[in-house]
């Protein structure tokens, strides 16, 4: 039987994801937006270029204007949370706090009504605060919810070194872990280039500038585009993790997840979604990996631990007040 991804959201990330998902074949692709006939439109157009992918890929729209319509969630082995409102030039992820976690708790309610077995993949803003607002919300088992965040922070980051070292995206290995904001973590140490630490490859200040390029790399789109945030890259890093998830792949993505009391022995963050180094399969989070900080990184994750704490304490108070 054909799998089925659901994406909530039908925007320019939403599209792209769905774009991207179709055209790797990974299973029936359901749009949904509260703008009307938008969801159905993309949805159709996507739809019409598939012959020439030689996928059969069914892509539809759904505007939820009429919540009836997210009846049509029902089944959905994985869905993608892309509503919400996105940055534009002078605003941090942070800034879209307030609005998207009205927009997520009407999703959460929607989807533990219809299809509360799905794994779930948050990429609205802030993600990995809103996958906690969704996990509160819903009640869903925080193992099947998964933040965007280091899989598309981890390949910016690969991206650039790559670039800087002239070798193929291929051979770089590098991740990025941590909040999704201005103090996420590129995890230097771990880098190399075919094995080879980028530590012995490059100076450290070429190093410094790489990290700082790879923490601004949302805002330097934004400050491009001036309308909106990235989608192009977003989509495919989502495209990667449906995949892993569909096929079963427990690729290393690097994503915020769930951090249970265990986990929170060696990470602290409990109760927190935080990006950390996991395996994505058919159950969500898979395995997460511990691994030790030195001094240095130890400052750089607390520093990370206490942003997304804070946003995690506005969302508390928020859902107190409903
Ligand atoms: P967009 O503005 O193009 O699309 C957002 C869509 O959500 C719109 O079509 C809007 O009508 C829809 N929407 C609003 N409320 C809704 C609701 N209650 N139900 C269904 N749909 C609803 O924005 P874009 O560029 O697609 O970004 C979407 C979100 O993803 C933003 O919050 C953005 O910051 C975030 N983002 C996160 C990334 C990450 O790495 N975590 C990467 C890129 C974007
Ligand atoms: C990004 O990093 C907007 O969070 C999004 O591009």
């Amino acid at each position: 039987m054909r799998s089925k991804i659901s994406v909530i959201g039908a925007g320019n990330v939403g599209a792209s994801v769905a774009q991207f998902v179709a055209l790797k074949d990974l299973g029936d692709v359901f749009l949904f937006d509260v703008v009307d006939g938008v969801p159905e439109g993309k949805g159709l157009d996507i739809m019409e270029g598939t012959p020439h992918w030689g996928v059969d890929s069914v892509v539809k729209g759904f505007t939820t204007v009429d919540s009836g319509k997210y009846e049509n969630l029902k089944g959905s082995d994985v869905i993608v949370v892309t509503a919400g409102l996105a940055r534009k030039p002078g605003m941090s992820r942070d800034d879209l706090l307030a609005k998207n976690v009205q927009i997520i708790k009407s999703v959460a309610e929607n989807v533990k009504k219809y299809s509360p077995d799905s794994v779930v993949v948050i990429v609205s803003n802030p993600a990995d605060t809103m996958a906690y607002a969704f996990q509160k919300v819903s009640g869903i088992n925080p193992k099947k919810i998964i933040g965007l965040g280091g899989s598309l922070d981890s390949s910016r980051f690969r991206t650039f070194l790559a670039m800087e070292i002239g070798a193929s995206v291929q051979d770089v290995n590098a991740f990025v872990i941590g909040g999704h904001g201005d103090d996420m973590v590129p995890f230097v140490r771990y880098s190399s280039v075919g094995g080879i630490p980028i530590e012995s490859i490059l100076s450290k200040e070429k190093i410094d500038e790489i990290v700082k390029r790879t923490r601004f790399g949302g805002g330097e789109i934004v400050e491009y585009l001036k309308t909106g945030s990235a989608y192009y890259a977003p989509g495919i890093a989502v495209a990667a993790m449906v995949e892993s998830i569909i096929r079963d792949k427990r690729r290393m993505i690097p994503c915020a997840s769930y951090v249970d009391d265990e986990t929170a022995k060696h990470y602290s963050a409990k109760g927190l979604f935080i990006g950390l180094p996991i395996l994505i399969g058919e159950h969500g989070v898979e395995k997460i990996f511990k691994i030790d900080f030195n001094t240095e990184e130890k400052a750089l994750w607390d520093k990370t631990v206490q942003s997304v704490k804070g946003n995690a304490e506005k969302v508390d108070s928020f859902l107190s007040q409903e």
